[in-house]
C-alpha cells in the first residue's frame, strides 16, 4: 500500500482561513480582536523560528500580537511579574511562553502562574486535569491539532489500537487522553518501554513525538495503518526529518504526515483556535 498524505499545511490553512472570516464577523459586531501574547525567553533558535511563524499567523488572522522576547538572562521573578501583567490586562485573551526556558527558570513555576482561562497552551494543570476528566476547554495545541487532522481522514477512532511513542507533557500524554476520549485503546510507550518495535507492530494509528530522527523504523508499522510523525529535527545539512522513517513507512501506512507540512502547522493553527475560544466563547469560572 502507498499512504495518502495528510497534509497538515493545507488542513492548517484552511483553519487559519476560517478563524479569520470569524474574527473579521465578531469584529463587525463590535467584539474586540482576539489577543495572544507569545513571550520567548532567551535565543534558542529553534523557538526563534516558531514564535517568527506564531507572529506571522497572528497577524494573518487578524489577532492583536503582544509578543514579548525578553534577554536570556531575565530573572524568574520578572518573567512571573511580567505574566500577572497580562493576566490582569482584558485585550489579552492568550498567554503562551515558549518552552524550552533557560536553566534559571522553572518552567513548571511558570506554567502554573498563566491564569487557567488564558492558557492557549493547555499545559495548566487545570486545563491538564480538564482533559483527563472529559471536560476539556483549553487542550495543548499540537495533540490538539492531531485531532482536527485524523478527523479528515474519515476515519473512526473508536476501538482502534493507538500507540502514542513519547510521554512529554506537550505531546504524548494529552494525546493519550485525546485519543482515549474518542475511544481508542491507547498505549503509551518510551524509553523503558521494554519491545517497542512489537508495540508498534500492533498499531492500527501510531502518534510519534520523540525528537529522534527516523528512531521509528518504517518496517516496523502494521499494513494500512495510520502514521502521525510529531518529529521535527534538523539535520546537519539543514534538511529537517520526522522521528519516523518516512520512505519506508509510506509503503506501508493508509495514510501518513510528511515533515515538514504535516503536524507542525496545525500546532500554530490550534494555538490560534484556543485563543480565540477565549476571546468569544469560554466563560471563565476561576
Ligand atoms: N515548545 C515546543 N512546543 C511548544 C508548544 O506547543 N508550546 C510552547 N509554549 N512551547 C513549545
Amino acid at each position: 500500500m502507498s499512504a495518502k498524505i495528510l497534509d497538515g499545511k493545507a488542513i492548517a490553512a484552511e483553519l487559519r482561513e476560517s478563524i479569520r472570516q470569524e474574527v473579521d464577523k465578531q469584529v463587525a459586531a463590535g467584539k474586540p480582536r482576539p489577543g495572544l501574547a507569545v513571550i520567548m525567553v532567551g535565543e534558542d533558535p529553534a523557538s526563534q523560528v516558531y514564535v517568527r511563524n506564531k507572529k506571522i499567523a497572528c497577524e494573518k488572522a487578524g489577532f492583536k500580537d503582544v509578543s514579548q522576547v525578553l534577554p536570556a538572562q531575565t530573572s524568574q521573578e520578572d518573567v512571573l511579574a511580567l505574566i500577572d501583567e497580562l493576566n490582569a490586562d482584558d485585550t489579552v485573551h492568550g498567554i503562551i511562553v515558549q518552552l524550552p526556558v533557560p536553566e534559571h527558570i522553572n518552567a513548571e513555576a511558570i506554567i502554573e502562574r498563566i491564569h487557567p482561562c488564558k492558557d492557549v497552551d493547555g499545559f495548566h494543570p487545570y486545563n491538564v486535569g480538564r482533559l483527563a476528566t472529559r471536560m476539556m476547554q483549553l487542550a495543548p495545541c499540537t495533540p490538539h491539532g492531531v485531532m482536527t487532522m485524523l478527523a479528515k481522514t474519515g476515519i473512526p477512532l473508536r476501538g482502534l489500537n493507538a500507540v502514542v511513542v513519547g510521554a512529554s507533557n506537550i505531546v504524548g500524554v494529552p494525546m493519550m487522553l485525546e485519543l482515549l476520549n474518542e475511544r481508542a485503546t491507547v498505549t503509551i510507550c518510551h524509553s523503558a518501554t521494554k519491545d517497542l518495535p512489537k508495540m508498534v507492530s500492533e498499531a492500527d494509528l501510531v502518534v510519534v513525538g520523540v525528537g529522534i530522527p527516523n528512531m521509528v523504523k518504517g518496517d516496523w508499522i502494521k499494513d494500512g495503518a495510520i502514521v502521525i510523525d510529531v518529529g521535527i529535527n534538523r539535520m546537519e545539512d539543514g534538511t529537517l526529518c520526522g522521528d519516523v522513517e518516512f520512505d519506508v513507512a509510506k509503503e506501508k501506512a493508509s495514510w501518513i504526515t510528511p515533515v515538514p507540512g504535516g503536524v507542525g502547522p496545525m500546532t500554530i493553527a490550534t494555538l490560534l483556535e484556543n485563543t480565540m475560544k477565549v476571546a468569544y466563547e469560554l466563560e471563565c469560572k476561576l
